[in-house]
Order: structure tokens, then C-alpha cells, then sequence
């Protein structure tokens, strides 16, 4: 065993909307591990392929000047150079641009390094589609969290309506149900539970308890 595979990974992988995002983090929180947002480095090369739309993805994915950082009240943000584009790559636009530089092998490709870097002690908690059966498909606990589609689109509306973003919800639904479709059908790592996934449906589940029993299933395997 390596040094990097014995330091405990957990996967939570699952479509947009899901809640996948706010568990991880919760979870993370909770265990006092290193958190991975990779949507947030597809995303970040789908905003750079909408301002330079004469670079390929590919060539863009390269060599990205890219930072987590946190805010003072402990809020992950994400920074391009010296540019905080936590708030810009959570646009719509910048969301399917994000599910399609996402289908190009070559990016996904230049980005499983970035990503294996966040295995670091004490632990790591790593959001994404592809981090159970891919990126840690060696990790000790794999999540697959699902919610129905008009479920989803609900809950971005809220998110974005909070943001004091316009949102549509049927625009959403469908945007959403495009952007599973992609996700799904792609070659490359297309999202799907890895075989020794647990799946939880959280369409009538609030995410405390989603986090409870995630908790008390790492639990359960460290005291083994
Ligand atoms: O999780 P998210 O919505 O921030 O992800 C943005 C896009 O990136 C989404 O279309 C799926 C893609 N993605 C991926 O293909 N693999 C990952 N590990 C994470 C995200």
C-alpha cells in the first residue's frame, strides 16, 4: 500500500441537485477532513472555454492557475489567478458549458492528477460523478445520492432565487434533465453508482439525516 492509499477516502457521487454538495461538505466538516469539489474544476474549465472559445478544453484544462480557499466564515471559494470566480461558475451558462467540456476525455484526463492531490491527511471527503468509480475507486465508503428530477430543479431554483439569481423552473427541469442525459451517455466516466455504492435517495430525506448516516456507516467501518 501506498502512502496516499492508506489515508480513508469517501465518495459522494450523484447528478446535480442531488445534495450531494452541501453533504459532502457537512461531512467533511464533521471528521475534520479535506474536502474535493471537482464540479467545481469542470466548471472552472467550462467558464474558461466561454471566454476563449477559439482554445480547446483540452489545451485549456492543462495548466490551471486554480486555488480553493475559504472565506472567513468557512465557505469554500474557488479562485482562477487572482480572480474569485466562486460566484461566476455557478451560472447556468457556465453550468452546461461545464457538462460538455466535461464529456471530452482529454480534460478529464488532464485533471485526475489535480484531483488525486486532495488525498491528504487526516482524510478526504470528494464530491463529483466519477470519484467512487474512477478517481478513489479504492475508497472505504462510497455514496451514490439520488433525488427525482423535479426535486432537483426545485431546489436549484430556491438556491439560485436566494442568490437573488432569475430562474425559471421549467427551464430547469429541462436544463437539468439535458445535463443528467450528457452525464449519463457519455463514454468518458459517465455518471453511474459504482458497484460497491450504497445509494440513498434524498428526495423526502433532509440532508442532516443524510449526514447522520453517512457518518455512522464511516463509523461503523473505523471501528471496523
Ligand atoms: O457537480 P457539479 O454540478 O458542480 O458539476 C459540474 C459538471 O461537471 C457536471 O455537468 C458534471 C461534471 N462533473 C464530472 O463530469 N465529473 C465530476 N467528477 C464532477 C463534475
Amino acid at each position: 500500500m501506498s502512502s496516499t492509499e492508506s489515508i480513508p477516502v469517501i465518495t459522494v457521487d450523484g447528478p446535480s441537485g442531488s445534495g450531494k454538495g452541501t453533504v459532502a461538505l457537512a461531512v467533511a466538516r464533521e471528521l475534520g477532513w479535506n474536502f474535493l469539489d471537482s464540479g467545481a474544476l469542470y466548471r472552472v474549465v467550462g467558464l474558461l472555454s466561454l471566454r476563449n472559445p477559439g482554445v480547446s478544453p483540452a489545451d485549456l484544462s492543462q495548466s490551471l492557475d486554480l486555488h480553493f480557499k475559504k472565506a472567513p466564515d468557512g465557505t469554500p471559494q474557488v479562485w482562477l489567478g487572482t480572480e474569485d470566480v466562486s460566484l461566476s461558475i455557478r451560472s447556468e451558462a457556465v453550468s452546461q458549458a461545464a457538462s460538455r467540456v466535461a464529456a471530452d476525455p482529454a480534460v478529464r484526463a488532464a485533471l485526475v492528477q489535480a484531483q488525486r492531490d486532495f488525498r491528504q491527511p487526516p482524510g478526504l471527503v470528494a464530491d463529483g460523478r466519477d470519484m467512487g468509480t474512477v478517481i478513489f475507486a479504492d475508497a472505504q465508503l462510497k455514496i451514490f445520492l439520488t433525488a427525482s428530477v423535479e426535486e432537483r430543479a426545485r431546489r436549484r431554483h430556491k438556491q439560485l432565487i436566494e442568490k437573488g439569481q432569475s430562474a425559471n423552473l421549467d427551464d430547469l427541469l429541462r436544463d437539468i434533465g439535458d445535463r443528467d442525459r450528457r452525464d449519463r451517455e457519455r463514454s468518458a466516466a459517465p455518471l453511474r453508482a459504482a458497484d460497491d455504492a450504497l445509494v440513498i435517495d434524498s428526495t423526502a430525506v433532509d440532508v442532516s439525516s443524510v449526514v447522520q448516516q453517512i457518518l455512522s456507516l464511516r463509523e461503523r467501518i473505523a471501528t471496523g
